[in-house]
């Protein structure tokens, strides 16, 4: 490469970690030659790609910055009063510098070790008490995907309560409000057609309820603006036996008398406007809150508050955490990744505002909009609704008129039939108000607008009936941190309670966790693609359309597939709708009976809990010995349910680490008998650019770009779970009713009539603003770049397997002893030996300073490493010399030199608390315990809890922020 070429190549070698010189010695532990030989010796040559992808050469990071400034000069930002969920809002600069643009947050996983996730748990509790406190319900999980999939999960809920044998329905009607949003509306309708409910939609004061209905959803304020009193109508419902969601809005709660008071059972939305960027649809956190009774029923994740082996306050995951892994097939929702970074951004908005600057800020937005209403009327505009918070309906004569006198003033209002609709929120001033009347003085042939403001008018757009009067957010963390200072020492305190990749590898299996390069997160929140509505009219996102069409186009090259949708908003959301495209092409082809998906004992948690939600029924195949596919398994089940096969959901390389040789015959199998083949895409890290989906001879795949595409995790979501297809599921991927017309490549084209599958997320392209960083990593590295990446990932993966294997059995392997991306180490036969488990070795870990790989997934007992290409040799290094120290630990208890009860692996993690106690009382010493390498002491992670008491938390559950009393009668027990 000569000197001018060298810059455009440059990314890639920031991207991975070992140098030349590393990989020679690395190549020389394992035992090969070349990385070429490695790769033969791994992946089976039948599903080798011959030749390059066809992806453009590679950008500089300079050069990206540079073109993507170009391309988001496309984008027009409008001032958006389009409202329908998403609303401008002012994130606070403090939250944006110091969580949403600093990888101490982002980069973290899903806080499934406590010990050493102490800070993200509280900001989550924190979110948690937020929405239990502004709704009145006692109940909240720590965020759901969006608003409309909230509603959908609420729907499935009670259904799933109120009808526990699914053969026989006794309860199939759920009642749909007019007034929900459209978007909530398309959701509900693919969640409930697999599943036989049957929405019934009206006006909720003319419904009447019997005992058919499990359930209903309304929203409030309206989709409309209306504030409407739903007491009566609960009580109706409940009375039938009916249980009821409410849809609504955290900062209409601040004045409006919330749910719980109402008699909500659930309450669901979205928490955007809390400081938020719009992104053109997300990521955002939804929120998700109940009544007491729904406790082991509710979705998602719910943070709860237990205590450590120290007896002192600590926080973990409770009850549901690992919902799908344990009940599969019987789990009653799919959602894994959901929206935690976002969630803690909402939290830190009600940290830093409290509940007295939410008050403000709603009722500014509230008398802007009154303000608004009373002059629209004064120039002769009827505004429907009598009672509102932030939004209204202006009845006007000619639609156009409004619309091309407000565009030309860069606004873009809601139009529906001779209505438009205008949302105003916290961004917007009284200037702002002039100019909207400006549009509308423009139509009537007027420029003489102005308004009155006046900061003592009473907000009578708002009935005193429903009118909030109980205290919320009395918690001291909503009322200290209001000065800068304080705020951005609580966040840092938080941040350095976890352990993110900014201190360490994080080497779990299964969940790659790659660089998160700083180039490919930055124009996330440059204003261009930040600021954008996700329902804007077309010509205002240019941009992002280059963008989205590109991305579309280079996955479905990378599967080796034709088509692409990039809606669903998390890898979960990508099965669900990838086994509804192959539910409607059966449907269409006249196999709507067609419903039996075979699915691997091995796979995860999610593909069995997806299934069901598509309406399917799960048949498990068994593994063999070295936990391939049981092939004879396979074909015995796929000939015996031959005329109801689906297909089948396999993931490759296996959730084991190797690449099946027999792939191409599972395939072959499952068309044979009729079925099509969903490939999950959680492993693609190991394939991009040597092999596909396509070519292994899959139909349809997810892909997690928070895995593979370098979204990062942001302590759990967001994420992105785009699928690709092949040409004839093209005409069943998802669409959306704000979008009907998807103009890209991969939709709208050729749709079976009655077979369209609506959409999978509130937002026609998910949580849009994300897709730019898999589009950056893409465009930085560059077809070579990307299979230089696989190439490492299996190398990282291999040289710390040849390591590990001296010291620890590595259950499977391929056919000539390699592993994939990643390995699983046994650790089971410790328990005999030495009295330890695989939860000792992935606590002790932490006192070494690394965050343990995958536990017990997908077989218990074991550790799942994923190195991923990103970790140079040093940091392989490292953390194999702690997992050799470790090692060397148990042998000493196996050979009674150290305590079998009261030794370092049961200990851990060690806290500075334990450490610099005056008293010590171990039978090994402080320093082996604190300092166990020579490279800890250089730079040592605390873990700020010792180990947490699950048990404890989950028979006394609390999910909200204590009384301030708590804490002071909390008594350390020794
Ligand atoms: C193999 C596999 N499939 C599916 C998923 C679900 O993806 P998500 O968490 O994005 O919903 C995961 C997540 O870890 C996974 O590892």
């Amino acid at each position: 490469m000569n000197l001018f070429e060298q810059q455009a190549n440059e990314f890639a070698g920031r991207h991975i970690g070992p140098d030349e010189k590393e990989t020679s010695g690395m190549l020389a532990t394992i035992g090969v030659r070349s990385l070429d030989e490695l790769i033969d010796r791994t992946i089976p040559a039948a599903i080798r790609s011959k030749k390059p992808l066809n992806i453009p050469d590679p950008l500089s990071e300079y050069q990206y910055l540079t073109s993507l400034r170009e391309i988001a000069a496309n984008n027009k930002v409008f001032k958006s009063y389009i409202g329908q969920g998403y609303y401008n809002t002012i994130v606070p600069s403090v939250i944006l510098r110091n969580v949403f643009e600093n990888p101490g947050w982002y980069t973290q996983y899903t806080p499934y070790q406590a010990e050493i996730s102490q800070g993200r748990l509280e900001s989550l509790l924190n979110f948690q008490t937020m929405v239990s406190d502004l709704t009145g319900l006692p109940l909240t999980n720590a965020s759901l995907l969006d608003e409309g999939t909230a509603a959908a999960e609420a729907m499935t809920m009670f259904f799933n309560l109120k009808n526990k044998d699914h053969d026989h329905i006794t309860t199939p009607k759920f009642f749909v409000d007019n007034h929900i949003f459209p978007q909530t509306k398309d959701l509900l309708l693919t969640r409930a057609q697999p599943v036989g409910i049957q929405l019934v939609t009206g006006d909720y004061r003319e419904a009447r309820l019997d005992d058919s209905y499990f359930g209903a959803i309304i929203q409030y304020p309206g989709s409309d603006g209306a504030i409407r009193d739903y007491r009566s109508f609960i009580a109706q419902a409940h009375a039938a036996g009916a249980y009821v969601v409410m849809a609504t809005d955290l900062l209409a709660l601040t004045l409006l008398t919330p749910p719980g008071e109402l008699g909500a059972d659930v309450a669901v939305g979205s928490s955007q406007r809390f400081g938020v960027p719009m992104g053109f649809g997300g990521p955002h956190a939804a929120f998700f809150t109940a009544k007491e009774e729904f406790k082991r029923s509710i979705p998602g994740r719910i943070i709860g508050i237990s205590i450590d082996a120290q007896g002192n306050r600590a926080l973990r995951m409770a009850l549901q955490t690992r919902e799908q892994h344990i009940k599969r097939e019987k789990a009653t929702s799919n959602i894994c990744t959901a929206q935690a970074l976002l969630a803690n951004m909402a939290a830190m908005y009600a940290v830093w505002h409290g509940p007295s600057g939410l008050t403000t800020i709603a009722k500014r937005v509230s008398l802007l909009t009154r303000t608004l209403a009373t002059e629209l009327e004064q120039l002769g505009y009827p505004v429907i609704e009598q009672y509102y918070f932030d939004t209204i309906r202006v009845r006007v004569k000619d639609v156009t008129a409004i619309r091309s006198a407000a565009t030309a003033r860069g606004m873009n209002f809601h139009y529906s039939g001779l209505c438009a609709g205008i949302s105003i929120d916290e961004t917007t001033s009284q200037e702002d108000i002039v100019n909207i009347l400006a549009v509308f003085g423009q139509a009537a042939g007027t420029d003489l607008v102005s308004a009155t403001f006046n900061e003592d008018d009473t907000l009578s757009n708002i009935p005193s009936s429903i009118t909030r009067t109980s205290q919320f957010l009395t918690h001291p963390v909503f009322n200290t941190h209001h000065s800068e200072t304080n705020m951005m020492r609580y966040m840092r305190s938080l941040e350095v309670k976890d352990l993110s990749l900014n201190t360490s590898m994080i080497s779990l299996g299964s969940c790659t966790m790659k660089l998160n390069a700083a180039t490919e997160l930055i124009p996330v929140s440059w204003p261009e693609f930040a600021g954008l509505h996700p329902f804007a009219p077309a010509d205002q996102w240019k941009g992002y359309g280059k963008i989205l069409t590109e991305l579309e186009n280079w996955l479905s090259e990378i599967t080796g597939f034709a088509a692409t949708s990039l809606q669903p908003n998390s890898g979960a959301q990508g099965e669900y709708a990838g086994l509804l495209t192959i539910r409607a092409y059966h449907a269409a082809h006249g196999g709507a009976h067609r419903d039996v998906m075979l699915i691997p004992i091995s796979a995860h948690g999610t593909n069995p809990a997806s299934a069901v939600m598509a309406g399917m029924k799960v048949i498990v195949v068994k593994s063999d010995e070295d936990g391939h596919i049981d092939v004879a398994d396979l074909k015995e089940k796929a000939a015996q349910f031959k005329d109801q096969l689906a297909g089948l959901m396999v993931t490759y390389p296996s959730t084991h680490g190797v690449f099946e040789e027999s792939i191409a015959e599972i395939c072959r199998t499952i068309h044979d008998n009729g079925g099509l083949v969903y490939m999950d895409g959680a492993n693609m890290n190991a394939q991009v650019g040597l092999t596909s989906p396509g070519l292994i001879g899959a139909d349809v795949c997810h892909l997690n770009l928070h895995k593979t595409f370098a979204i990062p995790h942001g302590g759990g979501g967001p994420g992105m779970g785009p699928i690709c297809v092949i040409e004839k599921l093209k005409p069943f991927l998802p669409t959306h009713v704000n979008l009907p017309t998807l103009h890209f490549s991969s939709n709208g084209n050729g749709m079976t009539a009655g077979h369209q599958v609506h959409a999978v997320s509130a937002a026609p392209f998910g949580s849009a603003s994300i897709l730019l960083i898999s589009y950056a990593y893409i465009k930085m590295l560059g077809v070579e770049g990307l299979t230089r990446a696989t190439f490492y990932a299996i190398l990282n993966a291999n040289y710390m397997k040849a390591r590990l294997e001296k010291y620890y059995k590595v259950l499977y392997s391929g056919v000539n002893g390699t592993c994939a991306h990643e390995f699983i180490v046994d650790l089971r036969p410790f328990k005999a030996s030495a009295g330890i488990e695989a939860e000792d070795v992935a606590k002790r870990l932490m006192d070494y300073g690394f965050h343990a790989p995958t536990l017990s997934f997908p077989v218990p007992g074991t550790i799942m490493i994923e190195p991923t290409e990103s970790e140079d040799k040093p940091e392989l290094d490292r953390f194999c010399d702690a997992m050799i120290s470790i090692y060397k630990e148990i042998r000493a208890i196996e050979e009674g030199k150290a305590d079998k009860n009261d030794n370092a692996l049961k200990n851990a993690p060690h806290t500075q608390q334990v450490i610099c106690a005056d008293e010590w009382k171990h039978s090994y010493p402080r320093s082996q315990a604190a300092f166990p390498l020579p490279y800890v002491r250089e730079s040592k992670f605390w873990p700020s809890v010792a180990r947490v008491n699950n048990t404890y938390g989950d028979r006394n559950l609390i999910c909200t922020c204590e009384p301030v009393s708590s804490y002071a009668s909390a008594e350390p027990v020794h």
